[in-house]
C-alpha cells in the first residue's frame, strides 16, 4: 500500500537523516521500526505522512501515487492516522472534543465552523468505548492519566476511519504495564478492523511481541527487514551498535551452539 522509493532526506542544516531507503508497508500489516536514537524513525515516519518532503527519491501510495502536491497529501492524510508520544491532546477541551478533531479533515475549511453531525459523534463516541473511556468522554483531556491520553490519541486516529496508523514512540512515556496495556490495545483495534500500523518503539520486548515484521534503521540505512523471529543478537548488534543490557539471550550464542553439538 506504500512503497518508499530510494527516499533520501537531507534536512536544511545538512543533516542526512536518511540514506537512498527503499521498503514496502502492505496493508493490514503491523510494522515495528527500530533504531538507536536518531537514526531516522520519526523522519521516515514524517515522510510517509508528508510531512517531511524528500530529498530525492518517493513515497507512493496506492490509489494516490506519489506523496506530493496538497491534493495528494491532503486525501492520504485523511486516512491516515497519527499517535504521537505526548502532548497531542489540547488539555482544556473534553476527550469527545479531542476525538472529533480527528474528523476534520474530512470536512473542508469553511465547514470546520459548523458544528458536528450526530453521526460523526456517535462515531467519536464509539471510539471512545473502543478504547474503555466512555466513562471520561466528558472530561478534560489534561485530567486523564498519561496512559488514557494515549487511549484518547487511539480513538482520535479511529474516528478517522484510517487504512494507516503511523505510530512515532507512542508509549515512550509510559510505565511498562500502561505501555504494555496501550500497545495491546491499539494492535487489538488495527487487527480487527485491518488497518495498517507503522510503529516506531524503543522496546524491544514489545516489538517481540507485537510486531509482524520488524523495520530497523541505523544512521538512515535499512539493516533488519523481517519477522520478530528472525530479530537475534547478531542483528540487535547491527541495529544498536551493541547489545542492549536487559536483552534476554533468547536465541543461541555461537558458543552456546558449539558446546551443544560437540558436548
Ligand atoms: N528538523 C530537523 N532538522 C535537522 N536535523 C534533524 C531534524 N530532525 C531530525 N534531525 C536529525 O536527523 C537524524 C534522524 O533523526 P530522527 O528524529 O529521524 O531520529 P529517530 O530515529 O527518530 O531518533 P529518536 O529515537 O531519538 O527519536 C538525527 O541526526 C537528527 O539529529
Ligand atoms: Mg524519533
Amino acid at each position: 500500500m506504500i512503497q518508499v522509493d530510494k527516499l533520501d532526506v537531507v534536512y536544511a542544516n545538512g543533516t542526512r537523516a536518511l540514506a537512498p531507503t527503499s521498503v514496502t508497508f502492505r496493508a493490514g500489516q503491523f510494522t515495528v521500526l527500530l533504531g538507536a536514537s536518531g537514526a531516522g524513525k520519526s523522519t521516515l515516519l514524517r515522510a510517509l505522512n508528508g510531512l517531511v518532503a524528500p530529498t530525492h527519491g518517493e513515497v507512493r501510495i496506492d490509489g494516490i501515487g506519489a506523496l506530493s502536491g496538497r491534493k495528494a497529501i491532503r486525501s492520504h492524510r485523511r486516512r491516515t492516522g497519527m499517535v504521537f508520544q505526548q502532548h497531542q491532546l489540547i488539555g482544556r477541551l473534553t476527550v469527545l472534543a479531542n476525538v472529533l478533531i480527528g474528523r476534520l479533515g474530512y470536512h473542508g475549511s469553511l465547514r470546520t465552523l459548523l458544528p458536528f453531525s450526530v453521526a460523526e459523534k456517535q462515531l467519536a463516541l464509539d471510539a471512545i468505548e473502543r478504547v474503555g473511556l466512555l466513562d471520561y468522554a466528558l472530561r478534560r483531556a489534561d485530567q486523564l492519566s498519561g496512559g488514557q491520553q494515549q487511549r484518547v490519541g487511539i480513538a482520535r486516529a479511529l474516528v478517522q476511519e484510517p487504512n494507516l496508523i503511523l505510530a512515532d514512540e507512542p508509549v515512550a512515556s509510559l510505565d511498562p504495564a500502561s505501555a504494555d496495556r496501550v500497545l495491546g490495545l491499539l494492535h487489538k483495534i488495527c487487527k480487527d478492523d485491518g488497518i495498517a500500523a507503522i510503529v516506531s518503539l524503543h522496546q524491544l520486548e514489545f516489538a517481540k511481541r507485537y510486531a509482524d515484521r520488524i523495520v530497523a534503521l541505523a544512521a538512515g540505512h535499512v539493516v533488519f527487514d523481517g519477522p520478530p523471529a528472525r530479530l537475534g543478537n547478531q542483528e540487535i548488534a547491527r541495529i544498536y551498535g551493541t547489545t542492549p543490557i536487559g536483552v534476554r539471550q533468547d536465541t543461541p550464542q555461537p558458543s552456546t551452539l558449539k558446546t551443544g553439538t560437540y558436548a
